[in-house]
């Protein structure tokens, strides 16, 4: 049976929904297209002070995004991020260590979500005393209840502008301290701009790098052969994230609002209606991949659209493989028996745009 995204693809590749009047948008040409023609598909929210992340650079538009993304992008250079891999390693392994003792393993909370938030926080400089904050505030930002999503806002806004002043007096050697400094032109990040960046980094950051690491998990264990030549090879391991990125894409769709009218296979988009680019099928697209229903980890080139494309372009898109590449060689090196817990059926998100799953409990081997 077609999937219902093939089933778009093939009969309606652009297609109005009329309840919401908004367009969804299903072939790889078409999403890509539209992430590259910002001029006339924007990223702008609705504007409200009391919403950081819709202040932030994620919901800007040229030319403001690309001061900003100018501003952010110093504190996310090469040479940052693989700075960072010794640490990433450590926590890595420190996770281990704790899930081989533990009585009951769920590999999505012992090692998946904690491993990115315990990144982050290191790299904005949260003191270790305020770590337990943190995890909750990240919880709560890709949770469910808005009451708490909103609670939670406050304290961090309240919280990270704090920060924000302290590193102002005294830099360090964090991301914060990096968004503070004045740069040589003069420009400056607003306190605003600044807690909604480090917001966005939790929210943008924390879930979608958790989603790959356990989705990597279900491929690799629903792919035996595959496992295998990761053990044998760990350098494959890059390439085998590169088609989980391909096949499940943690980010399965991204907004854009329609500024300028624009024709598209025939259908005409106008000013003011949104378009829901489907990245989840846009990287299915049988058009430009070969067996696309195929978990194939040769798969050279592999130009999937999981991180975006465009201006927007993940701006942690090197930080996320470089985590998910450690996170896969440490389980793989550490628990390489290890199976997935089949009496617990999986259990799918409640979200149309992240994929992922509610909890993955695994089997170390000498439990078996
Ligand atoms: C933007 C996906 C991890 C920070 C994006 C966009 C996508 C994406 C699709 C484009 C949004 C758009 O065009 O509107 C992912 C996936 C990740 C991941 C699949 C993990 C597997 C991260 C991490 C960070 C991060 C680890 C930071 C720590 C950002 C930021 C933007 C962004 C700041 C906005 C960039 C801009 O607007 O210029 N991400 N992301 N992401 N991502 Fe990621």
């Amino acid at each position: 049976p077609l999937t219902y995204f093939e089933k778009m693809r093939n009969s309606f590749p652009v297609s109005l929904n009329e309840s919401t009047g908004s367009w969804d948008v299903f072939k790889y040409e078409d999403v890509k297209t539209i992430f590259t023609q910002h001029e006339h598909f924007s990223s702008q929210g609705i504007e409200t002070m009391k919403d950081p992340i819709e202040a932030s650079i994620l919901r800007q538009d040229p030319p403001k995004h690309r001061q900003l993304r100018m501003l952010v992008s110093q504190a996310f250079t090469p040479r940052v991020i693989e700075g960072m891999a010794a640490k990433i390693e450590a926590i890595a392994h420190e996770l281990c260590d704790q899930m081989e003792t533990s009585e009951r393993i769920d590999v999505l909370h012992d090692f998946a979500s904690p491993l990115p938030i315990t990144i982050i926080a290191e790299m904005l400089g949260i003191p270790p005393e305020d770590r337990e904050h943190f995890k909750r505030w990240s919880d709560a930002l890709v949770g469910n209840d808005p009451e708490r999503y909103y609670q939670c806002q406050q304290e961090m806004s309240v919280y990270f502008s704090e920060i924000a002043d302290r590193r102002r007096l005294e830099p360090q050697d964090d991301l914060i301290s990096n968004l503070v400094r004045a740069k040589g032109d003069g420009s400056q990040l607003s306190d605003l701009e600044i807690i909604g960046f480090c917001i966005l980094l939790l929210v943008a950051g924390n879930e979608t790098t958790t989603n790959l690491i356990t989705s990597a998990m279900l491929m690799f264990d629903s792919h035996p052969d595959v496992r295998e030549q990761l053990i044998a090879d760990s350098s494959l391991v890059p390439q085998a994230l590169e088609e989980v990125l391909r096949f499940c894409s943690p980010v399965q769709t991204m907004i854009r609002t329609v500024t300028k009218t624009t024709v598209l296979r025939d259908q005409t988009l106008n000013p003011g209606q949104m378009v829901n680019l489907w990245i989840g099928s846009a990287n299915h697209d049988e058009d430009i991949f070969e067996h696309p229903e195929i978990f194939n980890i040769h798969r050279i080139p592999n130009p999937n659209l999981a991180f975006g494309h465009g201006i927007h372009y993940c701006l942690g898109a090197q930080l996320a493989r470089l985590e998910s590449k450690i996170a896969m060689q440490t389980l793989l090196k550490r628990f390489p028996e290890c199976q997935l817990d089949r009496s617990h059926p999986l259990e799918r998100i409640d979200s149309w745009i992240m994929f992922g799953v509610k909890q993955m409990p695994i089997v170390l081997a000498h439990r078996l």
